[in-house]
């Protein structure tokens, strides 16, 4: 479709915005709107080391502005960036105890779509430099149009996402996404501020050597688990894998992506769903690993079909290769 020229994200959203079924103006500004509170957010997770300079969260900083801890920030400016351009009806966060209605003093806004975010995901790696990510998922309101959004518009399984996508503030930062045609990455060029595609079509290898799994919950995980990990770990043919786990499911994803690998966060008898929420997670990922040729599941049925009861519901969450997430699900039927 392009040449060998360097296309930016902007340039991507446009060419693409056709190929796209429904209200693809809409879309395309939501998308520009998350491009631009990425960026936003990408410049105050790169100062987070000057803490100590700029004073600590709770501090007021030498410009006599207020310091927040980041995973509020972000949440701020996501909202702040959606609310003001008024290209949303609803958004939901994990940081909110509730959705939050945007319209309607303005009766003729016919906003469409709602957007569910993890504004910063991983946020314990945020004092040690350590990547962290935000998780974003669209969806079709499913009430009327011009009026309030309702729980059921967010309450949607993850097999109606319009789009879902991560950034992650890492080494570089990327912005990735899929509409339901592939998955695209693009990584900031920070000096210009513009995201250029650098990973199109992205896919996971068919299977991979890398498990990511928080192994000190070994002894408190279901015995399908514990006889999967124990798989892993064995000598045999392409095994024993290796195991990578950074605690921040967008920088987990991503690597396992771009190697081969499954990511899991399964229950255990701490945590009877497990600690990673359904829509604001797994739906996403779910629907990135899809469109990457991978698979998520709870264990034993697809993530994106289960019908959510409440915004902040937790769900096992068994995710990457295709064929290291069925093999998982084998250990967990016997
Ligand atoms: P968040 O920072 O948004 O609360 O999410 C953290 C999640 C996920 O990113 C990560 O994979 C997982 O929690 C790590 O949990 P454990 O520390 O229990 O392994
Ligand atoms: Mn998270
Ligand atoms: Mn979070």
């Amino acid at each position: 479709m392009f040449g060998k020229q360097h296309i930016t994200l902007g340039e991507f959203i446009i060419a693409n915005q056709d190929s796209f079924q429904y209200s693809s103006g809409e879309l395309s500004r939501l998308l520009n709107g998350l491009r631009l509170a990425a960026k936003v957010v990408n410049h105050e997770v790169n100062k987070a080391g000057l803490v100590d300079i700029l004073g600590e969260a709770g501090d007021t900083n030498i410009q006599g502005e207020d310091q927040q801890k980041l995973d509020v920030l972000a949440n701020e400016k996501f909202i702040q960036t959606l609310k003001n351009r008024e290209i949303v009806c609803g958004i939901a966060s994990e940081e909110e105890d509730d959705f939050i209605s945007i319209n309607s003093l303005d009766d003729n806004h016919q906003n469409k779509y709602v957007v569910l975010i993890d504004p910063l995901d991983g946020s314990s790696n945020i004092d040690v430099n350590v990547s962290v990510g935000t998780i974003f998922s669209i969806y079709r309101r499913v009430t009327p149009v011009g009026a309030p959004v309702e729980l059921k518009d967010f309450l949607q399984p993850g097999k109606n996402q319009i789009a879902a996508g991560y950034i992650i503030y890492g080494t570089s930062t990327m912005l990735v996404y899929t509409t339901g045609d592939g998955v695209n990455g693009f990584t900031l060029n920070p000096a210009l501020g513009t995201f250029y595609l650098s990973h199109p079509n992205m896919q996971f290898p068919e299977t991979g050597k890398i498990y990511s799994v928080n192994e000190g919950n070994y002894t408190h995980f279901p015995q399908g688990v514990k006889n999967y990990i124990k798989y892993c770990q064995q000598e045999e043919g392409d095994r024993p894998y290796t195991s990578r786990y950074i605690g921040s499911l967008v920088s987990d994803f991503h690597r396992n992506m771009i190697k081969g690998g499954i990511y899991m966060y399964p229950k255990s008898s701490m945590a009877s769903n497990g600690k990673l929420r359904l829509l604001y997670e797994c739906n996403p990922m779910a629907f990135l690993a899809e469109q990457a040729n991978g698979k998520a599941s709870d264990g034993y049925k697809r993530i994106m079909d289960i019908q959510p009861e409440e915004l902040h519901e937790r769900v096992p969450f068994f995710c990457g290769s295709k064929k290291m997430v069925e093999k998982a699900e084998e250990f967990m039927a016997q």
